[in-house]
């Protein structure tokens, strides 16, 4: 990624709904896997230590385990380049509730797939399982995603139906802000929406894929574990 402007949240609604070129100033958005710095870290050596934090894998000691499902966000994140995707999945069990509706599975519905030696795998009853696996998704681009107002993610979903002559319709979805207790955010990460802002998903992440028992309050702004 070697360009440093950046488009405009208004800029990336447009090109997504279909609603003309990008204003005077703003340029198309980054596209490279590259490995290269993106115009955020000063230098490529910041951004080459960035990718080892990303890559650095996790301990006990650390609060690590014993279920996890991976010891380092790299080890699913990196095809072609550190933070990028990759084919590995995640299971998932899903039950249905006494009212017939569709929940997660008791605790959660993310199902770790490796464990500390002598820590027992967890055991999923068949009344659970309703699985499915969600494959790793690309985290570059996403500081562009974030910067998106809810109130502009929410608008494109009224209008798609109106944009897409009724072959698209988008719907808007709110979720808990983990960070800032009793407020939401349109949603926006993950496979099924279930986050609204990056710390709220590192949280929920290093819990689930982890197994670190983190609550707001050991998680600082920028998202470093204190
Ligand atoms: C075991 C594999 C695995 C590990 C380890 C892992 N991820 Fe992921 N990541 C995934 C999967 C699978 C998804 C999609 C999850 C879903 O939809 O529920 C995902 C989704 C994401 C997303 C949302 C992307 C989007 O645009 O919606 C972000 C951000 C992310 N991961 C960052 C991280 C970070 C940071 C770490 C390390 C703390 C990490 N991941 C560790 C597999 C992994």
């Amino acid at each position: 990624m070697r360009a440093t402007a950046i488009v405009t949240p208004l800029a990336f609604s447009q090109k997504f709904s279909g609603r003309g070129n990008l204003p005077p100033g703003a340029t198309g958005a980054l596209a490279a896997f590259d490995d290269l710095r993106n115009g955020f870290a000063a230098a490529q050596t910041d951004h080459v230590a960035d990718a080892a934090r990303v890559n650095k894998r996790e301990t006990p000691q650390r609060g690590f385990g014993p279920l996890h499902n991976a010891d380092s966000c790299g080890s699913c994140h990196f095809n072609p380049v550190t933070e990028a995707i990759s084919e590995l999945s995640e299971f998932h069990a899903r039950q249905r509730d006494e009212n017939g509706l569709f929940a997660d599975a008791a605790g959660d519905s993310l199902i770790n797939s490796d464990a500390l030696a002598g820590a027992p795998l967890p055991y999923v009853p068949d009344r659970e399982k309703m699985p499915t696996f969600r494959f790793t998704l690309n985290v570059l681009g996403d500081g562009y995603v974030e910067a998106i107002a809810g109130e502009t993610r929410e608008e494109i979903a009224r209008s798609q139906a109106d944009s897409s002559g009724g072959r698209l319709a988008g719907q808007g979805i709110r979720a808990p802000l983990l960070e800032a207790p009793g407020q939401t955010r349109a949603a926006r990460f993950d496979w099924e929406n279930q986050h609204a802002s990056l710390i709220s998903f590192f949280a929920d992440d290093i819990r689930g894929r982890w197994g670190l028992r983190l609550n707001r309050h050991n998680i600082s702004r920028r998202g470093k574990v204190k």
